[in-house]
């Protein structure tokens, strides 16, 4: 019986499910299948758009009733807790007996339950003839919050596509210094500077910097916003991140985009590029190693896609 630390639930529109299985394995060296991941790294759940819950394992055990007993055991002392079942793929367990077992647990807690405002969430599952016991965490949806940002363009990028990028720029890069090379209104920067990354804006555009730096400091968040042409930027990155200038906001050539590439290459170590146009030849044609790939469309829109490269 394998030991685990922990288990992920995620929760994506099928439109998603690429991107979020590219950004899991770059949060946890390992892709998600069938929406659930275990997993020996701790990854706070708010972090991505696709983590719908995280069990922090406690006990585990092939036999039901021992794992009850262990629980007894324990000897919890929490007030106020509440007991949830988690389903995860190829659990047959019939709601009647769900509901049974999560009295068998609450009966195993020696406190009083609160099931409205619970203090903590228990959570019990089974996959593969093993019993988990845990306790659940979240995902708060508190980054939401960044949908009313005072500013937006039509070209702006979705948040959980944001969150995502952030995610695989940073992957486990330990004090990692970001670069959002044509941050528009900051829509990534948001992002990052929710999950406490290191971050810089770039925009060639005055109005649109002063409408990202407006959107970053609307939430309190201090990040700074170059006004300038990415190739003008000195500095040294971790990772890059570039959404491509596209559509009648930010017009670009062929050759505009290759040089935005090219500048950015020159100052980071690792680069997510996101365009609305297959341009892999192009990118090839700089020198970069492509190390991934995935393509995300909007739900209901598929022939609006987004290309997401992964390039060092
Ligand atoms: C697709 S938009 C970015 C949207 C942004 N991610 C957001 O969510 O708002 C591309 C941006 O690239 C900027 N841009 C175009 N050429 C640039 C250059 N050479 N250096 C820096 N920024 C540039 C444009 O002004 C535009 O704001």
């Amino acid at each position: 019986m394998q030991e685990t630390k922990y288990i992920y639930l995620f929760r994506y529109d099928t439109t998603e499910s690429l991107l979020c299985k590219l950004e899991s394995k770059y949060l946890f060296n390992k892709e998600e299948k069938n929406k659930q991941l275990f997993s020996e790294v701790k990854i706070e759940p708010s972090v991505s758009a696709f983590i719908k819950t995280r069990l922090d394992v406690i006990l585990f055990s092939s036999d039901y009733e021992r794992l009850i007993e262990q629980i007894k055991e324990k000897n919890i002392r929490t007030d106020g807790f509440k007991v949830e079942y988690l389903i995860l793929t190829g659990d047959t367990t019939r709601n009647s007996e769900r509901l049974s077992k999560l009295r068998d647990v609450g009966y195993s807690i020696d406190t009083y339950p609160d099931y409205h405002n619970p203090t903590i969430i228990y959570g019990l599952c089974s996959y593969g003839g093993v019993w988990y016991f845990g306790i659940i965490r979240k995902n708060n949806c508190e980054w939401q919050q960044h949908k009313q940002k005072p500013y937006t363009y039509s070209n702006s990028i979705k948040q959980n596509i944001a969150k995502a990028l952030v995610n695989i720029a940073a992957g486990s890069i330990h004090n990692v210094k970001l670069l959002d090379a044509c941050c528009g209104a900051g829509t990534i920067m948001l992002e990052a500077c929710f999950t406490k990354y290191d971050i810089e804006g770039c925009d060639i555009s005055w109005k649109t910097c002063k409408n990202a730096r407006a959107n970053l400091s609307h939430f309190n968040y201090t990040a700074h916003v170059h006004f300038s042409d990415i190739k003008d930027i000195v500095g040294q990155y971790d990772a890059a991140i570039i959404d491509l200038p596209y559509n009648l906001y930010s017009p670009a050539t062929d050759d505009d985009i290759l040089n935005i590439i090219k500048a950015t290459a020159k100052i980071s170590d690792r680069l997510v590029i996101v365009s609305t146009a297959n341009i892999e030849d192009k990118i090839q044609n700089t020198g970069l190693m492509l190390l991934d790939y995935c393509k995300v469309s909007k739900p209901g829109k598929s022939n609006f896609t987004r290309n997401i490269w992964v390039c060092e």
